[in-house]
């Protein structure tokens, strides 16, 4: 299961509310660093992968953008086989703002729509903050209601610049006083989720509700800056329980974490920037676990998240991490 990987045919989709279909394996590129990050989206490509999740604040679009402009243009694989999600960052809510955000990312991307957009936090920050320094960075979440910035989003796909749009981080609540308000109902919430944090919850409200839900940090994200960790964090690769699956089957943990995360129907995007792994994780979409395998999976749930959110707590911002999680 670790070795040489090859294009795999069967790959699984999820189907969205709104007709689209989406391949549920892909390739994450947060802390994928701009160097790298060109090499591993084109090894990944040419391996099989359709699947490209990206983000105006990870600051490499540029240069997926030209490794995808490279695939299609040595006709690895045409546009339309290529499934690319980004994500509008928190300075950008005013409806104003909205187009143009997802304008630039284009232009960063090459491309000329977006399959998936999605508001990455429902956090808002003043224009032009990327990451906030103090509370000051800050604007109130009632300032800019979230009734307008979807309908801003709504404008998106009217316009054919975004083919599906969803959000990413938010809670049941959000999440239902969004559809409530929604012309056009979000495709996917984006969430962290792994066997230490499987959310349930929001994962059976997706369910009922018709939005797809994707999985981030589905390896625990490890390579996370030290300011997003804390101390003794329990490691996901190296968990006794996820290694003697793997050993059964005769797979890697990350290929098990991945195989988990598919078999749940979620879509799953792990990252990585090496090619052996690139190319592990991919095979991982040919693991079929058992029944008991899955059951001692989700017993392994300690209901802790890696990414907390916390760094949106900063004081003076007005957001706590309850209000982020469970308002
Ligand atoms: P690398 O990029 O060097 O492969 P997540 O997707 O949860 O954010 O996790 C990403 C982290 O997991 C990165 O440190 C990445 O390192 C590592 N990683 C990715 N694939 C594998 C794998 N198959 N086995 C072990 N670690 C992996």
């Amino acid at each position: 299961m670790q070795g040489n990987t090859h294009i795999s045919h069967s790959m699984k989709t999820i189907s969205l509310n709104n007709g689209h279909s989406m391949p549920a394996f892909g390739l994450g590129t947060w802390k994928s660093e701009p160097d790298v990050v060109h090499a591993a989206v084109k090894e990944a490509i040419q391996l099989g992968y359709r699947h490209i999740d990206c983000a105006s604040i990870y600051g490499n679009e540029a240069e997926v953008g030209r490794a995808l402009a490279e695939v299609i243009q040595e006709g690895v694989v045409r546009r339309e086989e290529l499934w690319i999600t980004s994500k509008l960052w928190n300075d950008c809510h005013a409806p104003g703002d909205v187009q143009p955000a997802l304008e630039q990312t284009l232009k960063d991307l090459q491309l000329e729509s977006i399959d998936l957009y999605l508001i990455h936090w429902p956090v808002h920050l003043k224009k032009g903050t990327l990451f906030p320094e103090s509370g000051e960075s800050f604007l109130p979440y009632e300032e800019i209601p979230l009734a307008d910035t979807w309908k801003a989003m709504e404008q998106l796909v009217s316009s054919g610049l975004a083919k599906s749009i969803g959000v990413s981080n938010f809670s049941i609540a959000k999440l239902d006083h969004l559809i409530q308000l929604a012309e056009i109902a979000p495709a996917m919430n984006q969430v962290e989720c792994h066997p230490y944090f499987p959310q349930n919850a929001l994962l059976e409200f997706c369910q009922q509700q018709g939005v797809a839900l994707t999985a981030y940090s589905p390896l625990g994200s490890n390579d996370r800056p030290a300011f997003l960790k804390a101390e003794n964090e329990r490691s996901l690769l190296d968990n006794e329980v996820i290694g003697k699956v793997a050993e059964a089957h005769q797979a890697s943990p990350a290929q098990v974490l991945i195989a988990w995360a598919l078999q749940r129907g979620t879509a799953v995007i792990p990252k990585s920037a090496n090619p052996q792994r690139i190319a592990q994780n991919l095979k991982a979409t040919e693991l079929v676990l058992g029944e008991e395998d899955m059951q001692a999976l989700n017993a392994l749930d300690t209901d802790t998240r890696y990414v907390t959110g916390d760094f949106w707590a900063m004081p003076g911002s007005g957001y706590t991490v309850d209000w982020l999680w469970n308002g």
